[in-house]
């Protein structure tokens, strides 16, 4: 692969708050440094389908305080096969588009792991994923504005929670890892999370009932996180109302209200970081890699260590929950 001239960016996988201002970032440093740049809409399903359109400056003025995506964004089987990757790589030689920046979470990115090794293209990806489960990298694109979402949610059903004296299992979304309902947890002081990482340790329904539900307060709020792992809320409602009848328990599901809405600050910024630094990497004739934030640093993170490794709940939350619920 020669000298970039040309980068094509898109967004793919689930919408995350942060996207649009990525996508500022991305453009305007492109632009900045010499490149041409190409929006190609509705993720990989717009580079086999050719939605692909030069943006200026203009193209991404007056977006960084919105949420979802102006390029729109679809999980794209065509992208999955051979012959769709085939589409795509000719398209892309169509519009003399050298190299991607793909905003998403794990899927989008194991796609252009694939798509770059099978074609040589450079590729870079951003962590744009309210789940916060891409290794290599504190946070993600999306994951703090989700996590305030859940907090004012949480926030309201304490009034409810306490009013009537209910135990309340808020399902918070996920997929399979536990960073929204732990640091939601925190955050929201509920009582505690239960989340897909301990699943297979200990019972956390029994561990929170025993660590002092109702011994010092008429009401408790819990996170659960969706997961098969877990079960979800509904399955510990369940098994409240069979094993501990006394109990008036709810649920609430946040479903996909978490995903929406005006970024916070603090995932504009990592967002316009990380988008500034996707085209330096490019220029520094990185490839593969996905811009992480580690200890307010900018990182480099293989596609491979990214996507494959899990990432980690840190204990040292799980005990701050447990001891400030007492
Ligand atoms: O990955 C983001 C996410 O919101 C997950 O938390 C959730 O499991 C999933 O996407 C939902 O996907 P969809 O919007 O396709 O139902």
């Amino acid at each position: 692969m020669g000298i970039i001239k040309s980068i094509g960016i898109l967004t793919s996988g689930g919408d995350a708050p942060g996207m649009n201002a990525a996508i500022r970032s991305v453009t305007r440093s492109a632009i900045y440094n010499g490149l041409k740049v190409f929006g190609i809409y509705r993720g990989y399903k717009g580079l086999v389908t050719d939605e692909i359109v030069e943006f200026k400056s203009q193209n991404v003025s007056n977006i960084i305080q919105m949420g979802g995506t102006i390029l729109k964004t679809a999980r794209c089987k065509e992208f999955t096969t051979p012959e769709g990757r085939a589409q795509a790589f000719e398209n892309m030689k169509r519009h003399g588009i050298d190299a991607l920046v793909v905003i998403g979470g794990d899927g989008s990115l194991t796609g252009a792991r694939i798509f770059a090794q099978e074609y040589d293209i450079p590729c870079i990806g951003l962590p744009g994923t309210i789940d916060n489960d891409l290794y290599g990298t504190d946070t993600t694109i999306g994951y703090d504005t989700a996590l305030n979402t859940i907090l004012d949610a949480v926030d309201k059903i304490r009034d409810t929670a306490t009013s009537h004296e209910r135990l309340f299992f808020v399902e918070v979304m996920g997929r399979d890892a536990g960073f929204l309902a732990l640091n939601g947890a925190i955050a929201a002081g509920a009582e505690a999370a239960i989340i897909p990482e301990f699943s297979t340790e200990v019972d956390q329904l029994e561990e929170f009932i025993e660590h002092g539900f109702r011994k010092s307060k008429s009401s408790s709020i819990v996170l659960v996180a969706e997961s098969e792992l877990t079960g979800g809320a509904m399955h510990y409602a369940e098994r409240v109302k069979n094993e501990y009848p006394q109990y008036d328990v709810r649920v609430t599901i946040l479903g996909h209200l978490q995903r929406g809405g005006r970024p916070t600050a603090h995932d504009r910024i990592i967002a316009s970081r990380m988008g500034v630094a996707s085209i330096q990497a490019l220029l520094e004739g990185q490839r593969n890699v996905m811009i992480g934030i580690e200890n307010n640093k900018i990182v480099y993170v293989p596609f491979t260590k990214a996507i494959k490794n899990d990432k980690p709940i840190d204990k040292e939350l799980v005990s701050v929950l447990h001891e400030l619920s007492i």
